[in-house]
């Protein structure tokens, strides 16, 4: 057997011995707007994938691949001796990732594989890189799941995670006297929505997160992805269902006039209506962070 169809067959085995991948879920709420955020940031993205530090023979680890946006982008810069692997809990995502990948032309092997973050169906040490993208605030517990990450990386290997951070994720003109409120509103529901709520605002803690996982903590870079109007058609869809989506969160937890305030804005109909803005300007943060497998 050689070492890739090793791991596929020890990924066959860990998925019967008990990691429950969900076969009948649909895909999850959130993922028209992160579609809307692929198709609207793809240039900053591919880039992004571009500047990762991968060689041609590398084994690399898709965590929470989704719709496996990345895997064909990082299976692209692998060589045909190179392979990746994708893992996620949603076969509904798993079957969009494989369909994705078929479309792309890369030499390198793809496998899915269902899998649950804490219970990674992978050896010690069998990864070069491992990529986690925004996820880590649909995981359980952020550290539990980068020291799975660590785990299956190898001595000297690298796990790679690009995040946001919820509560100054997009920046956006908001009248000065609305903004503070709804981000206490927000982060007032966060409270509220997990004992571990913190982990809706990972981005600004990712090498602490990183070091609290046994890795050492490497080069961290916020990326902002800028747009100013005329916004193009996806930009424009990804803005309003991020409106649209942000005012049903806080709406509990705001006051009348505060609320009314927000329904202006994002009211399509409104003359105060954000996106007819003349100068409207956006900028949406991302945090990338490396931390390293010490070698023993
Ligand atoms: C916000 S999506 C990000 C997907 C992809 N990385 C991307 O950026 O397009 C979060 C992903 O985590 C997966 N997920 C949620 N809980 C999981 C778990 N316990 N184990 C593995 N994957 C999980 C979801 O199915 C989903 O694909």
């Amino acid at each position: 057997m050689t070492e890739t169809e090793n791991i596929e067959a020890s990924a066959r085995a860990g998925h019967s011995a008990g990691a429950s991948p969900t076969s009948e879920q649909p895909l999850p709420e959130y993922d028209n707007q992160l579609s809307g955020f692929h198709r609207a940031f793809e240039r900053e993205l591919q880039a992004i994938v571009n500047e990762l530090p991968l060689t041609a023979e590398m084994r690399v680890l898709d965590l929470a691949c989704g719709d496996g946006f990345y895997t064909s982008r990082i299976a692209e810069r692998l060589g045909s001796g190179g392979f990746i692997t994708g893992a996620d809990i949603s076969q509904a995502y798993l079957s969009e990732a494989s369909a994705q990948v078929s479309r792309h032309h890369g030499r390198a092997r793809i496998n899915f594989v269902g899998a649950t973050v804490d219970r990674l169906p992978f050896p010690d040490d069998t990864f070069d890189l491992v990529w986690c993208a925004q996820s880590l605030y649909s995981l359980p517990d952020p550290v539990v799941a980068i020291g799975q990450m660590a785990r299956v990386v190898r001595p000297g290997g690298l796990v790679a995670v690009l995040e946001n951070d919820t509560l100054h994720q997009v920046l956006l003109p908001w009248p000065v006297s609305l903004e503070l409120p709804l981000r206490a509103a927000e982060l007032r529901l966060f409270l509220e929505a997990s004992q571990n709520s913190s982990k809706y605002y990972v981005g600004r803690r990712l090498p602490a997160i990183l070091a609290a996982a046994g890795l050492e903590p490497l080069r961290m870079t916020t990326h902002a992805f800028d747009r100013q109007a005329p916004l193009g058609e996806a930009e424009q869809k990804l803005l309003q269902s991020y409106l649209e989506e942000v005012t049903e969160r806080v709406a509990p937890y705001l006051n009348a006039a505060l609320l009314h305030e927000l329904g202006q804005l994002v009211d399509p109909g409104s003359p105060q209506h954000l996106l007819g803005l003349p100068y409207l300007t956006m900028t949406w943060l991302n945090v990338l962070a490396f931390g390293r497998k010490r070698s023993v």
